[in-house]
């Protein structure tokens, strides 16, 4: 029997899945929309042409469309991944202490922190991050580092490695970072070594991947923390909840409420131009195209997921409540 990929009321084999990808791919990209990022020296050398569109499924099953072997750095959704390891490392309660789970509304780099708790609001935006990475356990810049490196190798199923341009460039021109990190060691919510957390920040941002590992990320997080494609566990099963809420409440920054809304699924956006999207229990997928939108989501990226939801019926509240699924057949 074929495999069928059921996604509420649209049931789809693989073969139609991928040409899904294969269309919004070919109609996506002529939209010229949008700019790379240029704040970071190194980012603004990016080709925008660059599109990759990549699906993988609970039960390992891949579909992938355009520039998915095209490497790049993490950026803002290696926060996702920081997060989990921050509450594997301390547990829920103390983490709560010093990053909360609130959206802002705001721009991914505004300071501010919530005026009762000092806390930054929550670990997708920035001051949030960085107070995260600030708690990831080891006794020194190198064991702290290995420990993230380790960590992503997990998730992606290989070694991960930092790209050295992109951390030097941000480290020498993240002042407004630097800023916010000065801000929570003011009010005891970063311990002293701040240049070490600030490092450490910009070296996560700096993990090279390629599309088709966000989709694999992505699907660990679908398939409650376990890697589809190496089988082994990623993250503690019980802090999935906890990543996937605030992905889905913060993830895409000031455009959460209206991502949640049309898209309807748990994502996390970067810089780079990437889109890393969770259906839970069925399936992660990777959007990159570069150009960016005014709240520093890709273009091209939010097009498709909006898409692909309504293609696929994704949206968590619709179509059964993601009770949908792709299944294997022999
Ligand atoms: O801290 C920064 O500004 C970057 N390393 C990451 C920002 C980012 O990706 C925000 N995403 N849209």
């Amino acid at each position: 029997m074929a495999k069928q990929a059921n996604s509420g009321d649209l049931e789809i084999n693989p073969s139609s899945l991928l040409s899904v990808l294969q269309d919004l791919h070919s109609k996506y990209k002529s939209l010229q929309e949008g700019a790379v990022a240029n704040y970071i020296p190194e980012l603004a050398k990016v080709n925008p042409d660059l599109f990759s569109i990549c699906i993988v499924t609970v039960d390992g099953q891949v579909y992938e469309v355009g520039d998915y072997q095209q490497l790049f750095t993490i950026q803002s959704i290696s926060k996702v991944f920081a997060y989990g390891l921050a509450l594997e490392d301390h547990g829920r309660d103390y983490v709560l202490t010093r990053v909360g789970v609130e959206p802002t509304g705001d721009a991914f780099n505004s300071i501010i922190l919530d005026e009762q708790s000092k806390r930054p609001y929550n670990p997708m935006v920035n001051a949030g991050a960085i107070a995260t990475t600030s708690l990831i356990k080891g006794t020194g810049a190198t064991e702290r580092l290995n420990r993230v490196l380790d960590m992503f190798h997990r998730y992606t199923g290989h070694d991960v490695f930092v790209d050295i341009s992109v951390f030097t460039s941000e480290r020498s021109t993240g002042h407004r970072n630097r800023a916010m990190a000065h801000l929570m060691l003011n009010f005891g919510m970063i311990d002293q070594n701040i240049e070490q957390a600030l490092d450490l920040y910009f070296q996560q941002c700096a993990v090279i991947v390629n599309c088709h590992d966000l989709a694999v990320m992505a699907a660990t997080l679908a398939n409650k923390g376990v890697n589809p494609i190496t089988g082994k566990r990623a993250v503690d099963h019980q802090y999935i909840k906890d990543i996937l809420s605030v992905m889905y409440t913060c993830g895409m920054y000031n455009f959460a409420g209206e991502w949640a809304y049309t898209v309807g699924i748990p994502a996390k956006s970067g810089v780079c131009g990437g889109i890393l999207a969770v259906v839970p229990n069925q399936m992660g997928i990777g959007v990159f195209s570069p150009p960016l939108d005014a709240r520093g989501n890709s273009v091209r990226g939010v097009e498709v997921c909006k898409e692909l939801s309504q293609q696929l019926c994704l949206h968590m509240f619709a179509c059964g409540g993601g009770s949908s699924k792709i299944e294997s057949g022999e």
